[in-house]
């Protein structure tokens, strides 16, 4: 019976080396697809090079070192470790290879970080989740299918295979539309292209009982209080904060969220109009122009048609992220505190039956500064909703520290002490973060494997 189980177990871990070691040779689809996307580039050569044009959008931002305060929010996480602002489409499938946030591989025999990490950054995924199904693939470790991932935001991510046509290749995607009554088939070409971009600019997670697959979780709507109830109709969190023992909810990127209840949503106003503006070629021909970058570089073109005035827009957007901004960093300097009130409750004796009321209350209000600062171009977007989520994040996060206060008199705790976040390499510090020897084990790992096995997309901007 034991040597049974053994020589099993033996031949499951030598089928599974097996088809690593296929990993790096493509597939018959893969080479496929390869041909295919080459060939669009003959057929539509505007498009295409529009397209490579986000090459050469180089210019990001790093978000901890602008906003330290988000470290000690975020500890627990890889969101603590790097976490930059976006650039251009170019750079998704290197940028989040290198991010400290990805790490290395696993040890043999670990479960690593999932596929599927990789679903908004290339049309190889729903190719993948076709050969391996969708299960089959978030299952897998991040690093193991590093070569199998040629190419970066590119045609098929939007359009049916070498068509105009616009498509909703990831399954999720699809599911999602339809849980808010917009299903993909049934919308016109307007709300087509918005939802193309809301395949990947929309807040989601993995859930854990079904493989890590991508969910959005949308069920009763996509506004923030809708996708917070659903979280918490499941109890659902994506890690315990280590000083206040919160379980945390993380909001990623929901622009499609932001633009849904807003004005220009309202007038018809799309992604595509401020994003990918209509452009001339040389012989005069108009076409979308694919080089989907900052809309404030096409105020002639896009804006003017319905503002005239450059000057009071420039202003409006300019007086928004002001406020937003201030708003956000007030936030922040809240749930620190807040983070380390509830350790010292807790370390002087708190109880959950004292503590719960405070603690979902630290959980609502960085869900909703969170809502608001994973997107960032809130201020343009929505500047009502980004005013609303932090006013009320604030209103939250003064009622958990009023309670926390209570229970801090209660037993006689006289002063809490709070980390220096004046710096990122200080916040690093306070919540254990050793950035250098995260950093050296990412080269060696770039070195060793991504730059030896892995395709030239995974190395853009990086050589
Ligand atoms: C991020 C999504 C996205 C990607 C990637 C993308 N497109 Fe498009 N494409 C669009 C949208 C949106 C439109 C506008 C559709 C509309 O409004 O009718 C469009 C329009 C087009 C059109 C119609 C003519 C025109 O210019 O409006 C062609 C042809 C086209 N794309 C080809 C391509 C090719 C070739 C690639 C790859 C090099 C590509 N697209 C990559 C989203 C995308
Ligand atoms: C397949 C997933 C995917 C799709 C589809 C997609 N994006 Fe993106 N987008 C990304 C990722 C990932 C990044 C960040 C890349 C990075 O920073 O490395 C990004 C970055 C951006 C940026 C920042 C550009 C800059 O230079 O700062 C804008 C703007 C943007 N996307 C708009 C859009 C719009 C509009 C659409 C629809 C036409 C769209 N995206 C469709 C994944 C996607
Ligand atoms: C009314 C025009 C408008 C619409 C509609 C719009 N955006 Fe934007 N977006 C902007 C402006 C303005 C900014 C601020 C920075 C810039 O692009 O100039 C911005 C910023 C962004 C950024 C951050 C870019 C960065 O590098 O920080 C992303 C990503 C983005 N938009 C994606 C989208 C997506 C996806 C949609 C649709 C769901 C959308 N936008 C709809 C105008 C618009
Ligand atoms: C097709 C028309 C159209 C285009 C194109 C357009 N807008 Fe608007 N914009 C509107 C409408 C309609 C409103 C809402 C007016 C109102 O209700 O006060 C609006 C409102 C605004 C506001 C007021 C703030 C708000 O959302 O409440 C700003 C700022 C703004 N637009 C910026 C831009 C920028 C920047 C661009 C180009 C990237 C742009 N718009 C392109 C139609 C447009």
């Amino acid at each position: 019976m034991l040597t049974k189980v053994i020589s099993a177990f033996l031949f499951v871990s030598l089928a599974s080396v097996a088809s690593l070691a296929q990993a790096s040779e493509p597939s018959v689809a893969a080479k496929e697809q390869a041909a295919r996307d080459a060939s669009l580039k003959e057929k539509f050569p505007e498009q295409y090079k529009s397209w490579l044009e986000t090459s050469e959008q180089t210019e990001r931002e790093d978000m901890l070192a602008s906003y330290p305060a988000a470290v000690i929010l975020w500890a627990g996480s890889s969101f603590a470790k790097e976490y930059h602002s976006p650039r251009g489409h170019h750079f998704a499938v290197a940028d989040v290879t290198h991010t400290l946030r990805t790490g290395v591989p696993p040890k043999a025999g670990d479960k690593g970080l999932s596929a599927s990490c990789w679903t908004c950054k290339t049309p190889d995924v729903p190719r993948l989740m076709n050969e391996l199904g969708i299960e089959g693939f978030s299952a897998k470790n991040f690093t193991d299918v590093g070569t199998e991932v040629n190419s970066v935001v590119y045609c098929t991510d939007c359009h049916v295979d070498g068509k105009a046509e616009l498509a909703l290749p990831r399954p999720h995607a699809q599911d999602a539309m339809a849980k808010v009554h917009l299903p993909f088939d049934k919308q016109d070409n307007n709300m087509k292209g918005a939802q193309v971009c809301g395949q990947c600019h929309v807040t989601y997670y993995f859930q854990p009982e079904r493989s890590n697959k991508v969910n959005i979780p949308w069920i009763f709507g996509n506004n923030v209080d809708d996708i917070e109830k659903y979280y918490d109709t499941r109890r659902f969190y994506e890690w315990i904060h280590p000083i206040s023992q919160t379980p945390i909810l993380k909001a990623r990127h929901p622009e499609f969220e932001h633009w849904s209840s807003s004005k220009h949503a309202d007038a018809g106003v799309t992604c595509i109009t401020c994003h990918m503006p209509e452009t001339k070629d040389a012989k005069g021909n108009t076409f979308t122009s694919h080089k989907v970058s900052k809309a404030l570089d096409h105020f002639d073109e896009v804006c003017q048609s319905c503002h005239r005035s450059e000057q009071k827009i420039v202003s409006a957007l300019e007086n928004n992220k002001t406020t937003i901004n201030a708003k956000a960093r007030e936030v922040e300097g809240l749930l620190v505190k807040a983070h380390y009130e509830a350790a010292a409750a807790w370390d002087a004796g708190g109880t959950w039956s004292q503590m719960n009321d405070a603690i979902m209350a630290i959980r609502h209000s960085q869900w909703r500064w969170d809502f608001a600062m994973a997107s960032h171009g809130l201020y343009a977007h929505n500047p009502e909703l980004g005013n609303t989520l932090l006013d009320t994040s604030i209103e939250q996060v003064n009622y958990a520290r009023h309670l926390l206060d209570e229970i801090l008199k209660k037993f006689d705790v006289k002063s809490v002490s709070y980390p220096d976040i004046s710096s990122k390499a200080a916040a690093h510090a306070a919540v254990g973060i050793e950035l250098e020897k995260l950093t050296e084990a990412k080269k060696k790992f770039i070195k060793e494997d991504v730059d030896k096995n892995w395709s030239e997309v995974s190395r853009h901007g990086y050589e």
